[in-house]
């Protein structure tokens, strides 16, 4: 797998750009021209990195060519009557600074641009989860009385797997919303510093491409009680975050802009965050049923005839497995039931791709005994104390 470099060529991009303003004051432009080739070709490798945004990057390379040339000339830095070129929207020096950076912050946010194919009924269970979240959305998105104040965010807390990001998803999906996949961790981890003004320009592109959903994964992430004190970044982020979730109803009433955050940690949210959250969801572990509609999901296209679905689902619940341990369950099982018909199947790795595209697997209806070898293959992780913890804190905070 690739390297990505783009955090740390983003940190020498911003750099490089500090020495080359420090060296134009100084009036020093031998060192302000190397400068700003050297942003030129840190820009050039950003744009190796990140396929949605290359040709901005590319832009912004010759742009920064183009200041190496003007300081080379003496003309860079002269600020009155600058000349305005090629149509008049071409700005330079200063004004390019200013802009060059906040364009970056945009780029990265345009790549958390997530396509979702995910529809309500890919999701077994979750019933009233779904009711809340539908009636969330088109609430927000219909004409209503001043009054009426839609939710601006939901919270989806519950043990890992079950759901969480399938949900935000699948609004998205439903809505045609723009979808931003944010992972808090993430950010911090790319841009520290600079990461409140990620969000700043994540919920200014939110705002330009409404309808958008936010999804902020691992929001405990920004959280004090977890971090403590130890990063200033994370601090300065979330404040930022709860600035953004308080004020864009007042910019702009009419975009939909919803944010859906995700905890497997919800004891570690401060009031701070529950407070701009008053919706909080439960998104739990699936009872029987909700076992046996996420079964049928991840066996589609497949004889399920042979299986007793209650005994599976019934095996499941009592080992307190997530919607992902069942999915994961159920490849297993199909695996299983494929080896155990294609017993030559390591053998057709020899043959030329072509030949093994006229080629097809043999299949036979699910059997139990597919489930019960799998069944010793799937662990969950979670305890019985580790599950009332989280029940514990949806009726005392949930809502
Ligand atoms: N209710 C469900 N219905 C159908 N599939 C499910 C369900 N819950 C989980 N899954 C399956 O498990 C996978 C993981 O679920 P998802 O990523 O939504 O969990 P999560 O709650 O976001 O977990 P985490 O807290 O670890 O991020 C899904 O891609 C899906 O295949
Ligand atoms: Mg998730």
């Amino acid at each position: 797998m690739p390297v990505d470099l783009s955090g740390p060529l983003m940190a020498a991009f911003k750099k490089a750009k500090r020495e080359f303003e420090e060296a134009v004051k100084k009036g020093n432009n031998e060192v302000a021209k190397k400068k700003a080739l050297e942003c030129a070709r840190i820009l050039r490798q950003l744009a190796n990195y990140d396929e949605f945004s290359r040709e901005s990057y590319l832009r912004k390379a010759k742009k920064w060519e183009a200041i190496a040339r003007d300081v080379e000339a003496g003309r860079y830095g002269i600020k009155r009557n600058k000349p305005i070129k090629e149509g008049g929207n071409q700005r330079r020096s200063g004004n390019f600074e200013e802009n060059g950076e906040d364009d970056v912050f945009k780029q990265y946010v345009e790549g958390l641009i997530a396509r979702s194919n995910v529809k309500w009924n890919d999701i077994g269970g979750l019933e009233e989860v779904k009711r809340l979240m539908m009636e969330t959305i088109v609430i927000s998105a219909l004409q209503k009385p001043q009054s009426v104040q839609p939710w601006k965010g939901i919270l989806l807390f519950g043990p890992p797997g079950t759901g969480k990001t399938l949900l935000a998803s699948a609004a998205a999906g439903s809505l045609n919303a723009t979808f931003f996949s944010v992972k808090a961790s993430n950010v911090l981890s790319k841009y520290f510093g600079e990461s409140a003004k990620i969000i700043s320009a994540l919920y200014e592109v939110a705002r330009e491409k409404a309808p958008s959903i936010v999804f902020m994964d691992e929001i405990d992430a920004l959280t004090t009680k977890r971090s403590g004190d130890q990063s200033e970044a994370s601090r300065r982020m979330l404040s930022t975050l709860l600035t953004e979730l308080d004020g864009f109803q007042d910019k702009g009433n009419d975009v939909l802009v919803l944010t859906l955050a995700a905890t497997n940690t919800p004891w570690d949210l401060d009031e701070a965050v529950l407070s701009r959250f008053p919706r909080r969801i439960y998104v739990p572990l699936p009872d029987q049923k909700a076992t046996k509609e996420i079964i049928k999901i991840n066996t589609r296209g497949l004889d399920t005839s042979r299986l007793d679905l209650d005994a599976i689902a019934e095996e499941s619940v009592r080992r307190r497995y997530s919607g992902r341990d069942i999915k994961n369950l159920c490849q297993e099982a199909i695996w299983n039931m494929i080896r155990e018909e294609n017993r030559d199947l390591h053998k057709l790795a020899e043959l030329p791709f072509h030949e093994l595209k006229k080629r097809s697997l043999r299949t036979r209806p699910l059997e139990m005994r597919d489930f019960e070898e799998a069944f010793k293959k799937i662990k969950s992780p979670l305890t019985r104390k580790e599950v009332e913890r989280y029940e514990k804190w949806a009726e005392e905070f949930g809502g």
